[in-house]
């Protein structure tokens, strides 16, 4: 079951984004709360983009394929072992439709990305949630043993989004060949190229093999895309045949254009990694200086412990300008901060002074 207090926190991040009033001045909000990435759009995204404005007025797309191919050349699979879809929560609600509907449940750690255990749970789903463990890990042992035969998928995202930890590879390989052949294992990768060694770290070879597993990837994180809702899934052919069929929406073709400039930019996807790996060591310098409790993080984000509600950490923020999302499960001291620019690190890390001072 998901809980009350899980579906609040959901509905915390619309409550702490200020409402501008008309006419006022004021300095810009520093949106650090939804794990963005400032430094998109590469410049030959926007370059994509600007050149295919005029073909705004069609529905259909051939880009669609492009990048199909793209993806499955690179990550040695099939065209048909890829599904493009509008942003990965889109793909992530279409999984939880369609296996974790009729009764069968979902397995998930507590704290995760909700999107999946918050969609089955509205759908009439049963969410199995499983705290993280003392390391703030995934406890892959305590979710393999809530897998049933009444259990439809089990969610695990890595690093995982918020506590930033990684599972070993190893250790999630073998829960893979022991969980799938029960149920369908999603593993959210949306921020597999920040982590230091993403070839070991993805799960890809099982889907080569042919497993019941379904990868998520995101152009949103080390793409800088977020707002133009390009994802995709990488699974079997007949998983993702299913997700084709239950589809409800069509991609966007500008989304479509600027995935596809950024895939090929090694460059921007380089520089981007650097920025967000600098901002991620200075956050986490700066709560070591403060002694300030911190998550050591693989993504584009750090969690650290506020030493009360966390709540109230996201409001004297608020009342700065600045966003961050506080983590109200499975307890509620702990927050996290995305990585923004430098400069608004800097700001942030000076009004976090100033919280933790007094
Ligand atoms: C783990 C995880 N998966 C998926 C997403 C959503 O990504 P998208 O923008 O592709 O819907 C996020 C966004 O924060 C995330 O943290």
């Amino acid at each position: 079951m998901i809980t009350r207090r899980g579906l609040i926190q959901a509905s915390a991040l619309s409550a702490i984004v200020p409402v501008a009033q008309a006419g006022e001045a004021q300095p810009p909000i520093i949106r650090l709360h939804l794990n963005e990435n400032p430094y998109g759009p590469s410049d030959r995204a926007k370059d994509a983009i600007r050149a295919a404005i005029n073909d705004g007025w069609a529905y259909d797309n051939e880009d669609v394929i492009v990048l199909r191919r793209m993806i499955a050349a690179k990550e040695g699979l099939k065209p048909e072992n890829v599904f493009i879809c509008e942003g990965s929560t889109e793909l992530l609600r279409l999984v939880a439709a369609i296996f974790t509907s009729g009764g069968k449940e979902l397995v998930a750690g507590l704290p995760t990305f909700l999107a999946m255990p918050q969609y089955a749970a509205r759908s009439g789903g049963k969410v199995r949630f499983v705290n993280v463990d003392a390391a703030m890990r995934l406890d892959l042992a305590a979710m393999q043993a809530k897998v049933t035969d009444d259990t439809g998928a089990v969610y695990v995202c890595n690093p995982n989004n918020p506590t930033g930890t990684l599972v070993a590879a190893a250790a999630l390989n073998a829960f893979i060949v022991a969980v799938e052949p029960r149920a369908l294992v999603v593993v959210d990768e949306a921020y597999i190229d920040l982590v230091d060694e993403p070839e070991k770290t993805t799960v890809i070879e099982q889907v080569r093999q042919g497993k019941n597993l379904l990868i998520s990837r995101t152009f949103s994180k080390i793409h800088g895309i977020a707002g133009l809702r390009v994802g995709y899934g990488l699974g079997r052919p007949d998983v993702i045949r299913a997700l084709e069929e239950r589809r409800i929406s069509v991609p966007n073709r500008l989304g479509l254009k600027a995935a596809i400039a950024s895939h090929q930019d090694a460059d921007f996807l380089a520089f981007s990694r650097m920025m967000v790996s600098a901002c991620v060591a200075y956050t986490e310098d700066a709560f070591e200086k403060m002694k300030v409790k911190y998550i050591p993080s693989s993504g584009n984000f750090v969690l650290f412990d506020t030493r009360q509600t966390s709540v109230n950490f996201a409001e004297y923020m608020r009342g700065r300008r600045i966003l961050v999302n506080p983590v109200l499960e499975p307890t509620d001291t702990w927050c996290r901060v995305s990585m923004g620019r430098m400069e608004q690190m800097e700001a942030f890390v000076e009004a976090a002074r100033g919280f933790f001072k007094s």
